[in-house]
Parts: structure tokens; sequence; C-alpha cells
């Protein structure tokens, strides 16, 4: 069967950013919800229009994301903004639908044990749950993104078969998902894996939009955005600085760091509506409250012709 061509240069990508989330979600110390808001806002000031904000979740599961509907309360939604938040249940959809977002990532796992560690459940008791989920969703106009965690391995169980992927995605496609998004939870995912999890589902679940969720755990995570691109997939989520990783994954660290995608995009050709400079900026800011420096490369170094004073740098005389 023949797969989508390479991503032409010069496209548009969709950029999701993904800090508020899956990075709070993370942390210890809980940050005053007026520091989340200002962080969001800073990211849409930067040129980002796909914001996963929060996650309507047990507060018990995740104490640092109990102010969800004070965070989406709060922040400043520019025109064409696309806010999103996780759920893993009906009670999360409820929430999130009365908090007025604009799409819902919903979570289940594609290894048993990850979801049993996550949200407490088997896989296809998860997937029955949905059915309700969707529907709630649908009939307050919220769109959905289906996720699907350790869709490139698990840190319980390894390697994770394509086909498992690829019937979770046909099965969100039928509830009427219009995308899924591939979650590296614990950075397992390689260039020969992407292509094997792309290729089973537009098998399985032809025409249904593929979103890929890298962490940088093992230091590949670009490379597998490079993977996505020559697979024609146009959607990658990042979260700003690389912070990130799963509270219920051992092992888990950051995602890709926006920063770092949006200079590989600009200078491979691709149009990203961020400016860098503004998302540095953005990754300073989330330094700073976070307390501790953050993977993010472009962050550290500055983009590429940042020139340096010759005379602050010693000169290597004999
Ligand atoms: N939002 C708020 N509270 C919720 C909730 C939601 N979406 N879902 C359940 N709860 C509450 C229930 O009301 C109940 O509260 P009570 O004891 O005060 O009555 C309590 O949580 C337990 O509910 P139950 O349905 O038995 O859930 P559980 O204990 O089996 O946990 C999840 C299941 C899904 C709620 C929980 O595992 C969870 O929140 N997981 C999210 C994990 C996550 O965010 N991972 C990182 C992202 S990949
Ligand atoms: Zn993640």
């Amino acid at each position: 069967m023949p797969h989508a061509e390479a991503v032409p240069e010069g496209s548009k990508i969709t950029i999701c950013e993904v800090g508020p989330r899956d990075g709070f979600q993370n942390e210890k110390v809980f940050i005053p919800t007026a520091r989340k808001i200002e962080v969001v806002n800073a990211l849409f000031a930067a040129g980002l229009r796909h914001i996963q904000v929060t996650s309507f979740v047990s507060p018990r599961a995740v104490p640092q994301l109990a102010d969800a509907k004070e965070v989406l309360a709060g922040i400043d939604r520019p025109e064409g903004a696309w806010v999103s938040a996780l759920v893993p249940n009906l009670r999360g959809a409820e929430r999130a639908a009365e908090a007025g977002v604009d799409a819902v990532h919903t979570v289940v796992s594609a290894s048993e044990t990850h979801n049993r560690k996550n949200v407490n459940r088997p896989v296809d008791q998860s997937l029955s749950e949905f059915e309700a989920v969707f529907e709630t969703l649908h009939k307050a106009g919220v769109v959905i993104e289906g996720g699907i965690a350790t869709a490139f391995g698990c840190p319980f169980e390894g390697d994770v078969p394509a086909q498992q992927v690829a019937r979770i995605a046909r099965r969100y496609q039928d509830l009427g998902a219009g995308s899924v998004a591939l979650g590296d939870t614990t950075g397992m995912a390689t260039p020969l894996t992407v292509r094997a999890a792309i290729h089973a589902i537009r098998d399985a679940a032809p025409g249904l939009d593929i979103h890929l969720h890298f962490h940088n755990t093992r230091g590949v995570g670009l490379a597998c955005v490079m993977t996505g691109l020559a697979e024609g997939v146009t959607h990658y989520d990042a979260s700003v600085g690389g912070l990130g990783g799963c509270p219920f994954a051992a092992g888990a660290t950051g995602n890709i760091c926006t920063e770092d995608l949006v200079y590989l995009l600009q200078e491979s050709g691709f149009e990203t509506g961020v400016d860098l400079d503004r998302m540095i900026a953005a990754a300073s800011l989330t330094q700073e409250i976070v307390g501790r420096p953050l993977p993010g490369q472009v962050l550290k170094a500055g983009p590429r012709l940042k020139r340096h004073d010759p005379e602050m740098t010693v000169t290597a005389a004999g």
C-alpha cells in the first residue's frame, strides 16, 4: 500500500506546546496558578497557537494540575488560539467541556501495565469508557485528539507492537476522533519504530491524522521528528525548555524542546509561526519559575547567528 510523501519544504508545521501540561505535571513543588498563566501567555506571545494547557485528572493523582479550571479561566487567548487539555475519563471530559477547552487529548496507553499505572484500569476498559467521553465532548463541540501513551515502548513491558498501536488508533477513528497522538512516554522511539507505527496506522485507519509526541530521553527526539517529516507528518508536540515527564512511568524525562524544534524546522525551510527569540524568552521565564536549568540547547546557546564580543573571549596565544 502506498504511503504519504515527505512534507514539502515551505509547508506549515503545527507545533503543539505541551509544557504547561506534560512539563508542569511532573514538578514536585506547586507552581502558583498565576505563574502557570504567565507561562501560557508568554507561549502565545511567542506565536504558538496550539497549547495543551493542563489536565482534568484526579487532583490526588496529579496535585500540580488541581488548578486546571483556574488556569484556563486566567489565560488570554489570542485570535486563532487552540487550547486543549488532557482527559482520562468521563469526569475529566465533563470538567474540560465546562471549562471551555477547544480540544481534548484523551489518554490510554498501548501497554497494559502503563495503562494500569497511569489510569488504574485495563486498556479495553479505557477504550469502552471513551464512548461516553466522546459523546459528551461531541455534544459540547470539543475536538478530540486520541492520545496513545507508550506508543513506541513501555518502561515495564518493553517493545510495543505497532499492530497494538494501530488497533487503538482504529478504535479511536471508529469513535469519531479526527487525529491520534502517538506518545513516546519514556523516549523509546527510534526512526524505525516511528516509521513502523505510522505505516501500521495508515493501513488500519486510513485518513486518520497522525500527531507525534516525542520525549528526548535518549537524545533522538529530533531525529524521530525528521522521520515523521519524511513520512508526511505535519503535527508535533514539544515542551518549552524541554520540560516534561510522566510521574507514572519509570525513567521518564522531558519532551523534545520547543525552541530546539522551532530552530530545526525553521532552518530546514518549514513555517512554524513561532518567533524564536520570544520562544527563548518564554523558556527563560519557565526556567526561572521551576528554579533549575532546563535541558533545551538553543536556550543555552542562543540562535545560530548570535554574535559574541571577541573582546570577551580569550585568544589562544602561544
Ligand atoms: N477529575 C477530578 N477528579 C476525578 C477525576 C477527574 N477526571 N476522575 C476521578 N476523579 C475523582 C473521583 O471523583 C474520586 O473522588 P472521591 O474519592 O473524592 O469520590 C476519585 O478521583 C477516584 O475516582 P476513580 O474513578 O475511582 O478513579 P481512580 O482512583 O481509579 O483513578 C484516574 C483513575 C483516571 C482518575 C486517575 O488514575 C488519574 O487521574 N490519572 C491521571 C494520570 C495522569 O494524568 N498521568 C499523566 C499524563 S499521561
Ligand atoms: Zn509526554
